[in-house]
């Protein structure tokens, strides 16, 4: 654990003087109802204390206030859209010293579009919409596609390894960042905004800053992995009659469609149940209820009608097979539209509902139906009346699997019953299954501890010797990603 340098902490009057001289008073915020929103969670579920909230305007400015909190023993937490579903982007609360968020917002600026290299070096504020929009402008792709894209910011997304909807096709942030730039816990600046898709000249630095959730060091700016564009891309929803069978159909698709097929959802019939309830003006794209069902998407520089050939042809091996019992390829634009947001508000719906026990898992493909299959009887065995809200990202592997409060019961009453046995429960039997507890969504608070049932001693040793190595003194984000190491027995001597 790390041990804090300064024995008198510096008051509030001190810290905001320092940091105004540095931000500016517009940038430096003080008064409460100006703070709230950046010490209160996505969900709501975690309300942290701050002495301030700064909004640099460049990484000097970062650097500049890294180094005074460095200086004084100041806790920095970062934030870019705070969009975080794990209580990793506020800060804690109940801290022993006032703590400051540093928001990257007002660094959205665009730097550099190189359609040679196929490029693009932003820095962290720019929202993940405003990156695609400028790779589009280029006539080329930034690929990484998550419900938040309006207002989680590039910075967050390397900061948490941001996943979401084509990663079967284009991978994870980690995969799409080529060079980063980030200020370290005591003010100085990694410059590594490399465009190079070959570098082996010793560790690769970068990687520690993607994933870490702002534990290592503040991402200012980065380089990015630009794509073509694709011009055509089919849709389609279909029943599936297990997930056993869904599991067949990604292969069926990926033997006839290579890397065209860009994304692969699974969506639970309890979870096409609430979404339509909350959509109300959409209608389900099927005749019958089914328990299963999985939205496809190709993509690809070919025609549109060769596509949506090729997705006909998937879905009839299908249902010749007996994988898929009914389907429906997207007629238009808007149909693929309907289906994208039959989806993509299913997130949503759970947080309007509340009572939503949120499990992001991965699982390997190949026992992914199995886990399903265990984990709902588990959770079914201890309140039957749970609506298994299961969906995601099934083509590489992870699912959020979220059971949600029976409609009678009261929120605080089943989180308060099932959180703890429940989160175990569909925990365990994913690590059983080699996977992981955390797919996406990263650690934050909510996750901390759970680490240390599903790490080794060496992994997490590991953890803190470079948490140590870069943050000496626990300053930055602290609370969040390390559990509290486990003091080592006391061996009684003869
Ligand atoms: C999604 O894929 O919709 C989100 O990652 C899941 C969530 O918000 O729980
Ligand atoms: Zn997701």
């Amino acid at each position: 654990m790390t041990t804090p340098l300064h024995a008198s902490p510096v008051s509030t009057d001190d810290i905001v003087q320092a940091l105004t001289a540095i931000v500016g008073p517009q940038a430096c915020l003080t008064q409460a109802p100006d703070l709230k929103p950046f010490v209160t969670d996505y969900r709501g579920l975690y309300v942290g204390q701050a002495a301030a909230v700064v909004l640099p305007n460049s990484t000097q400015q970062v650097s500049q206030v890294m180094a005074w909190c460095h200086a004084h023993g100041v806790v920095v937490v970062p934030q870019g859209g705070n969009t975080s579903l794990m209580g990793g982007a506020v800060p804690e609360a109940q801290a022993s010293s006032p703590a400051v968020v540093l928001n990257l917002r007002r660094m959205n600026q665009v730097l550099a579009v190189d359609t040679v290299n196929d490029t693009l070096t932003l820095q962290a504020g720019v929202t993940l919409n405003a990156a695609r929009s400028a790779a589009e402008d280029a006539g080329r792709l930034f690929p990484l596609r998550i419900g938040s894209e309006g207002s989680c910011q590039i910075g967050g997304n390397i900061s948490t390894n941001a996943g979401g909807t084509a990663v079967l096709r284009y991978g994870n942030m980690r995969d799409l960042v080529l060079g980063v730039e980030a200020v370290l816990p005591d003010g100085r600046i990694y410059s590594g905004l490399r465009g190079l898709r070959k570098d082996n000249t010793g560790y690769d630095l970068k990687q520690l800053f993607i994933g870490s959730e702002g534990t290592l060091g503040i991402v200012t700016a980065a380089v990015l992995k630009l794509m073509p564009q694709p011009t055509a891309s089919s849709v389609a929803l279909a029943a599936v009659a297990s997930p056993a069978a869904a599991v067949a159909l990604l292969g069926e698709a990926k033997k006839t469609a290579g890397q065209a097929v860009t994304a692969f959802e699974l969506i639970s019939g309890p979870a096409l149940d609430l979404v339509l309830g909350y959509l109300g003006n959409v209608k389900s794209p099927f005749e019958a209820r089914h328990d299963w069902m999985v939205l496809i998407e190709l993509t690809s520089g070919a025609s549109a009608e060769g596509l949506d050939a090729t997705l006909m042809q998937v879905l009839e091996a299908g249902l010749d097979s007996g994988l898929v019992l009914d389907a429906t390829l997207a007629q238009s634009g808007a149909d693929a539209q309907t289906f994208w947001r039959i989806r993509e508000e299913i997130s949503d719906a759970q947080t309007r509902t509340g009572g939503s026990i949120k499990c992001d898992v991965s699982v390997p493909l190949s026992r992914i139906a199995a886990f399903i299959d265990e984990a709902t009887a588990a959770v079914l065995a201890l309140e039957p009346q749970t609506r298994m809200i299961v969906y995601g990202h099934m083509g590489d592997g992870n699912v959020h699997f979220n059971p949600l409060r029976p409609a009678d019961r009261p929120a605080k009453d089943y989180l308060a019953a099932f959180y703890e046995p429940i989160s175990r429960q569909v925990d365990s039997l994913a690590h059983a299954a080699g996977g992981s507890i955390s797919a996406e969504h990263g650690v934050g608070v909510a996750k901390r501890d759970d680490l240390s049932h599903y790490k080794s001693d060496v992994e997490l040793a590991l953890m803190w010797q470079i948490k140590n190595a870069l943050d000496p003194q626990g300053l930055l984000n602290p609370g969040k990603v390390l559990p509290a190491p486990v003091a080592a027995p006391v061996v009684a001597q003869a």
